[in-house]
This record gives C-alpha cells, structure tokens and sequence, in this order.
C-alpha cells in the first residue's frame, strides 16, 4: 500500500518489517550549516510577512546525540554487522568527539538511521545516498561499513549548471549520490546515454567496423547491422536543476529535478516494487514512483510537506485516500495530538498553528512566546493574530504574558491560545479581562483560547475574515491538516 508518513524516520522505520523494501532514495540535510526557508504562496496579493523553517541543517552535539553514539555499536551488533566495522565506528567517535563534535553529532543521526534504511531492504534492494561534498566522504566511509564495501556500485555525480557564485575556488556545480546494493543478486535495468547528434548517426542501426592490412594500412570501413541500443550510461549525470521559471518547481528548498529521481528508478526498480524516500521532503520521489507505476512510500517530519505531496504531486494523478494511499501520523484524534506533543513539542506547535489556519514563526525557539500567527485584512490594511501553543501544563501567567504580546506588537490586535489541556477558570477571567476588539461593528475577544478538542470539534477563531493562502482543501486553509 502506497503511504505518506509524517513524522521522524527513526521512529518509523523502526517500525517498518525487515526487509521489506526494493529502492531506498534518501536525500537527507548535508550538513551545510544553513537552515532552508520555505516561502509560502501567498495569492492574496498581501505580502505575508512569515517564513516558516522549512528544515533545520545545523548540527549541535546534545546528551541524546552521544546516548545515541555510544548505542549504535551494540545496533551494529544485533543487526549483523560486521565487528570491524563496529570497531571503526567506536574509534571515530572517539576521534571526533574532541576534533569536530558538530559533524560528529550529524553522523550519528545519519549512521543510526542508515543502520534501520539497511535492515528494511530487500537482500535484492538497492540504495542511493544523495549528498554533496560536505560530508560525502564521512557517509561514504559510514555506507562501507554497514553495506560492506563489496557491496558499494557507484559514485554517481549529478552534474548542473547554475548562476556562478563569487568565489575564490572552483564553482562548485555537481552533488554526489552513492550508490550501493544490499547483496551481489540486485535488480540492475541498464539505462543508455541519451544519444547526441553524431552518436544518432553512428548508432542508426548500423554499426562501423575499422579494419587494416597485413601491413597496418587502414582499410575501407565495413558496415555492420547492429541492435545495439546505444551507450551504456556513465556515471555521470547531466540534469538541469529545476529552472525558476520551470512549472516544475514547487518553491520547496532543496527540490530535485523529476528527471533524476526517474532515472533511479527505472535502473534499480521493477514495475510494482516498493520505492522509499525516508526525507520525501516535497515528495520527488513519489511522482517518480507514481508515474513509473511503482509502490510508494514516503516519509518527512515537516507537515507543510505532508500537505504539499498531497496538494501537488498526488493529486494530479487523481489518487484518494484512504484507497489508493494513506496518510499516517497526522493527528485525528486528542490522544494521538497529545502522542506527537510527547514525540516532538514543536511538530505538535507546527501542527496545532496550521490546524487551526495559521502560519509558523520561523523559529525553533519560542519567539517571545509567539508561536505563529494568523493573518486578517481590515480595509487595505493587514493585521494579524498572535498564536501561542502549550502542549504541557497551563497557567493564568500564560495569558497574562499574551497580554503583554499584545501591548507590545504592533499591527496585533488580537491572541489565540491553543492547549491540550482545558484551561482553569482563573486563565478564563484573565481571557476575558483583555476585553475586546471591534471592526465594523462586531467585537471580538481580544484574547480567546481553544482546546485541541475544540479544533477537533471544528472550533476556530473569531476574527475578521482571516487571509488564506493558495487552495482550499476539504474546507480547510491551505496548509490546515
Ligand atoms: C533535502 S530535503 C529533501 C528534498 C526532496 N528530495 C525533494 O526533492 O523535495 C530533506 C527533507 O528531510 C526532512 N527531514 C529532516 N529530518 C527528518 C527526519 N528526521 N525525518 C523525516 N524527515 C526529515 C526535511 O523536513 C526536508 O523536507
């Protein structure tokens, strides 16, 4: 069954059945140091002058992080890999710990994760590491240990052409995908170059044999019939990135060309197998998969990205759910909200904002206990609405410091307050002592706050007509799950 999961890949594919899977794509962050802003659509004319943090790329050890590293040898273990490698992780964590603790803390996020995408291949199943020369040499040293070296196909170089930056080196112009199989009996569909002009001439059913005399004078050339279809395909790729002005781009940081997730695909792949993209982000993969009638399965921890795949990749090719895929990890329910709380406090906070039609502050941390904000228009003028989401316990101090947002933000006229927990009666009476706002004759209360279970209820804010971005789906906002 086709499936979009939304959520961390650790705990997911911990989940997932051994061996289970024919083609795993991964294009997880490069460690680049750079956090990706995605930039919402907005059709409103208005600018929206949010960004929401697409996903996060700046490493940072932390006690999980090296609870994890000195765990993973003994997940080696019990996954049977080999004691060598099991050796060499243990010393290159100690090496790294005191020399480069930043990039050590994103190979163990990496490594823990590439031990669980090497449990759920098929012993036919092939894998393809995206990444770029940042770290592609750590990953690659990483891939030997668990696949095996013998095991390692290619170095694939995704070579393009963009606007060269000012730099005093060489212009950097190609990512790097390692290429590896989980056991010597693989599925391989060899692929040809794509003919150029002289090669069409030269391979146009004929072929042309060179020949020479006894004494090492060229002869006339013979021509032969050939079925040969052409070049076997090098590696190295030449794909254009996905031009601005291309219909193609979603405006997703990091999107990759369609072309070269077909290709993948159609070499490693037959028809029905099962393709896995672990960081879908949004979702390349899947049309690759969907268009070349093949099983899907696909992954990401951001939830604007869940939406996005649904928006415009599936529904182009006219899929439903819940019949021709499902969608797994969105909250349905006030005990699965509470479990993502409990997961990850700010896909719950992501979550709750967008549910209930707003737009994410671009920051992990608490932004001054602003947690997003929801966007309304009173004449030609576009105001807004503080969110501020707890997940945990709640107190009347919580509404109080809203109340100074409110005094402090200018354009903010109004606060929400989203909770899991019913919020006590003196958190009521400070609610209602902010009083209220009044546009065009209606008031409104300047502070108002909703339960998850009043969002399941179909409870929303009372506000001026808010601006929404972009489709309507299912009678939510955009980017409202
Ligand atoms: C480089 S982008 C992938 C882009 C994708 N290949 C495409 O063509 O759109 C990486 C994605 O991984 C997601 N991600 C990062 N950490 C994750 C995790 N632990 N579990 C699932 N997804 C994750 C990010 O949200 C982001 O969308």
């Amino acid at each position: 069954m086709n499936k979009l999961f939304y959520g961390d890949n650790l705990i997911i594919m911990r989940n997932m059945s051994a061996e289970s899977i024919d083609l795993i794509y991964l294009d997880p962050p490069f460690n680049s140091n750079r956090n990706y802003n995605l930039l919402y659509k907005n059709t409103t004319g208005l600018p929206i002058p949010e960004q929401i943090e697409a996903f996060c790329d700046t490493w940072e050890p932390d006690y999980e992080k090296s609870e994890t590293a000195a765990d993973i040898p003994n997940i080696m273990r019990n996954y049977g890999i080999q004691n060598d490698a099991v050796q060499f992780w243990y010393y290159l964590t100690l090496a790294l710990k005191s020399t480069n603790p930043k990039l050590l803390a994103y190979l163990v996020y990496m490594t823990v994760r590439l031990i669980e995408m090497y449990r759920i291949l098929k012993q036919s199943g092939s894998m393809y590491l995206h990444c770029d020369p940042n770290a592609s040499h750590y990953l690659k040293i990483i891939m030997d240990s668990i696949f095996s070296e013998k095991n390692f196909k290619n170095e694939l170089i995704w070579s393009y052409h963009r606007w060269p930056a000012k730099a005093k080196r060489f212009q950097r112009m190609h990512d790097i995908i390692l290429y590896y199989t989980k056991t010597e009996e693989f599925t391989f569909n060899q692929l040809y170059q794509e003919p150029t002009e002289s090669s069409k001439k030269r391979w146009a059913g004929k072929t042309q044999r060179v020949t020479f005399d006894g004494h090492g004078k060229r002869l006339p050339t013979i021509e032969e019939e050939s079925d040969s279809p052409g070049v076997p395909m090098n590696d190295v790729w030449r794909i254009p990135i996905i031009a601005p002005s291309s219909k193609e781009r979603l405006g997703y940081p990091t999107q990759k060309p369609l072309a070269l997730l077909e290709r993948i695909i159609k070499a490693s792949t037959q028809e029905n197998d099962v393709v896995f993209d672990p960081f879908c982000g949004c979702g390349t993969t899947i049309e690759a998969s969907i268009k070349n009638n093949r099983q899907w399965i696909g992954c990401d921890i951001a939830i604007h990205s869940i939406k996005l795949i649904q928006n415009m990749r599936i529904q182009k090719y006219g899929l439903n759910e819940p019949v021709d895929y499902e969608i797994e990890g969105i909250p349905q329910s006030v005990e699965q909200a509470r479990y993502l709380f409990e997961q990850d406090p700010f896909q719950f906070q992501y979550w709750a904002v967008e549910r209930t039609g707003g737009f994410c502050s671009n920051k992990k941390t608490a932004d001054k206990g602003i947690d997003g904000r929801l966007y309304f228009e009173t004449g030609k003028t576009l105001c807004n609405m503080v969110l501020s989401v707890k997940g945990g316990s709640i107190k009347p101090a919580d509404i109080r410091d809203l109340r100074g947002v409110l005094e402090r933000e200018q354009g903010t006229e109004l606060a929400g307050f989203i909770c899991l927990k019913e919020p006590t009666k003196a958190m009521i009476q400070e609610a209602d002592a902010a009083g209220f706002y009044a546009y065009q004759g209606i008031k409104y209360p300047r502070i108002q706050m909703l339960t998850v279970q009043d969002i399941f209820k179909g409870k929303t804010w009372r506000c001026p007509s808010a601006v929404k971005t972009a489709r309507k789906d299912k009678g939510q906002a955009h980017f409202a799950l």
